[in-house]
């Protein structure tokens, strides 16, 4: 457990203010989920590496008629969330296994803040599970930290590393961001690439297949 989840459980009531309010320094959920909703209107939404669920919550704001499955690998996918959750569905697995399970395929699919946490030899399987997870008119989106050599990423390193916990995180540049796309998702072709607030790190990768 990161120094992070250690001081977190011990919060109690404070905890999902205090989680937002960390996570807020770092991106504005909100504008993510806003920025999307310019772009596409899914009914069924799939988050690969949902975590508590606090983008969830954000996806159901903005998507009214949509539902939305969460799945991570973490002990308790969307234990924060707070949303709807007659239309959230969280599930702890991996891509792979759901991929399995042959779902019918989302009209959205969002990882976002995910591919720094997955080992360089799995984030291509991670990639390709997506794509075909995505219905074929559907947009995959990937908004990742795009390392830098300002303060800023020295900060979002250090509490991705410390905080969390995650000793394996590794950031990857504008450069390695591109080719992971494209090798990862060649069917795929970005329609929108964009910075997301407070951090010009922040980039979001919107695809679909031509
Ligand atoms: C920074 S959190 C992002 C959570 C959520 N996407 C959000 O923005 O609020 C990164 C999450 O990726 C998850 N993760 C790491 N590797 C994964 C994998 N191979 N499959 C699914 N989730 C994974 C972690 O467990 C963690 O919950």
């Amino acid at each position: 457990m990161g120094i992070g989840s250690a001081i977190r459980h011990r919060l109690g009531r404070w905890e999902i203010p205090a989680a937002n309010a960390y996570r807020g320094r770092f991106i504005n959920l909100a504008d993510l989920a806003t920025t999307l909703a310019s772009i596409s209107s899914p009914k069924r939404i799939l988050e690969i590496g949902c975590g508590e669920g606090a983008f969830g919550e954000e996806l159901l704001r903005v998507f009214p008629s949509a539902d939305y499955l969460g799945i991570d690998i973490c002990p308790e996918p969307g234990r924060l969330f707070r949303g709807d959750d007659s239309r959230a569905e969280f599930r702890k697995m991996l891509s792979t296994d759901l991929l399995a399970e042959k779902p019918e395929p989302f009209d959205l699919v969002a990882i976002v803040d995910v591919v720094h946490h997955v080992s360089e030899d799995l984030r291509g399987v991670v990639l390709r599970d997506a794509a075909a997870l995505t219905a074929p008119t559907g947009l995959l989106a990937v908004k990742e930290w795009e390392k830098g050599t300002g303060l800023s990423h020295l900060v979002a390193y250090t509490a991705d590393r410390y905080v969390t916990g995650d000793k394996d995180v590794r950031f990857l540049d504008g450069p390695e961001l591109s080719n992971l796309l494209a090798e990862g998702l060649p069917e795929f072709e970005i329609v929108c690439e964009t910075r997301i607030p407070p951090r010009r790190n922040n980039v979001l990768f919107a695809l679909r297949r031509p």
